[in-house]
């Protein structure tokens, strides 16, 4: 931790690995606030079937994620909507990789990333690419990982097909796919409390 600020805390991880419940119980026990890049990518795919773009369409894919207001923040809010429980839909999962691996969007959603972190100077971000790309400076990357067994339990009303298929689509597309970070610590959550995980990376401080 360095003086003026306060930590920023990278973790990435596949669907299920547990990157909400501990980047939400790490930023609490460290008085920061968190954000869930996921949500953002979510929000602009929810936009993209609201608009009956294709979602591998890609210039009007840019075009929706430039224009979309997102508030992440205890509720998410898209363009004036509550969209909280909309971006969990099954539909919107579907769709949400191709979105992300648009590059347009990518480079318009980092650049949003950059600006509320670099607001707070402090805080617990989570995604797919925040300690490769979004914040390679972070005090802390965490990769999270889980069983396979354990990950498709956790997200059981998605699928284990579909599960795998988005996996799949997030770790091999061009653009900032999910890897393991140069510098990152790899915790595999598979039957740990949340509280245990979270102890171990305050203790990366
Ligand atoms: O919660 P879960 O792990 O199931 O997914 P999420 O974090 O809500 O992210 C949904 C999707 O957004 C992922 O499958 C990725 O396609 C994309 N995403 C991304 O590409 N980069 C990020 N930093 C965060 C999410």
């Amino acid at each position: 931790m360095t003086g003026e600020r306060g930590p920023i805390i990278a973790i990435d991880g596949p669907a299920g690995s547990g990157k909400s419940t501990v980047s939400r119980a790490l930023a609490e026990r460290l008085g920061v606030e968190r954000l869930d890049t996921g949500a953002m990518y979510r929000a602009v795919a929810w936009a993209v079937l609201r608009s009956g773009i294709d979602p591998g369409a890609g210039p009007p894919v840019v075009e929706v994620a430039r224009t979309l207001a997102i508030d992440v923040g205890d509720r998410v809010v898209a363009d004036g909507v509550d969209v909280t429980d909309a971006i969990r839909s099954p539909e919107v999962s579907r769709a949400v990789s191709a979105v992300a691996a648009t590059a347009g969007v990518r480079a318009e959603l980092v650049e949003r990333q950059r600006r509320w972190v670099a607001e707070r100077g402090a805080g617990v971000v989570e995604g797919r690419d925040i300690a490769s790309v979004v914040l390679p400076e972070a005090d802390v990357k965490v990769y999270l990982t889980a069983t396979p067994e354990e990950r498709a339990r956790r997200r059981h009303e998605e699928g284990a097909e579909a599960l795998a298929r988005r996996d799949a689509i997030d770790s091999t597309r061009d653009v900032s796919p999910l890897e393991v970070a140069d510098g990152a610590r790899v915790v595999d959550t598979t039957g740990r409390t949340v509280e245990d995980v979270v102890e171990e990376v305050v203790g990366w401080l």
